[in-house]
């Protein structure tokens, strides 16, 4: 047993059906949130005009080549079914200073591709100027799992700035405070 850690058994389901308890919810949630990740916005054109914006944090990489990567969406997302039809979409991983833009796109308001922030061009997917890295991508698979359906997307272009990115860990914006060595 770890010292000074909270343990929780999980129940055994069959695997498909909701067997969690609302406490064990929170518990697990917390748990998973140790585990530090970036930060990005997806941005696509909806099917039905307008553009798309949602901060995820699922994003991860997959396969170099072919140059795959994954993200998870919750199957309640008010975007749940325009992914079905999205055929396009640009991956922007925030920078340290773009916080303000993670939580704007988190909430059902404030979702709003300013002209300080966002490149628009007709008919392609906002981009986020100065983001950390812009992948631009096309769906490949999608797997509906759990709650969530895991997109796997196909990489057609990317740019990389050196720009500091943001972390996200513990439900709380922050940033890399090691010394940074060479793996
Ligand atoms: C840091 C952070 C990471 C998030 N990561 C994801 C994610 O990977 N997948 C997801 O479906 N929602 C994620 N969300 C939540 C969505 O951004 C948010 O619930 C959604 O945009 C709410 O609007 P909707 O119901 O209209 O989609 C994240 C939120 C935050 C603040």
């Amino acid at each position: 047993m770890m010292r000074g850690v909270e343990c929780s058994a999980l129940p055994r389901g069959d695997g498909n059906r909701q067997v969690l308890a609302d406490r064990d919810v929170r518990r697990l949630r917390n748990a998973l949130g140790r585990f530090a990740t970036g930060v990005a916005i997806l941005t696509a054109c909806s099917p039905q005009g307008g553009n798309i914006g949602l901060t995820i944090n699922s994003f991860s990489s997959v396969s170099l080549n072919p140059p795959l990567v994954l993200w998870s969406l919750d199957q309640r997302s008010s975007y749940y079914e325009a992914f079905r039809d999205i055929r396009r979409y640009c991956i922007n991983v925030l920078n340290l200073q773009q916080h303000r833009l993670a939580v704007d796109f988190a909430g059902r308001q404030g979702r709003i591709f300013g002209p300080q922030d966002w490149e628009m061009e007709a008919g392609s997917p906002p981009r986020l100027k100065q983001a950390a890295v812009r992948f631009e991508c096309v769906p490949y698979a999608a797997y509906p799992t759990g709650d969530h359906t895991v997109h796997i997307a196909r990489l057609i272009d990317f740019a990389a700035s050196d720009a500091e990115a943001l972390v996200f860990c513990d439900g709380r914006f922050t940033q890399l405070a090691l010394q940074r060595a060479a793996v």
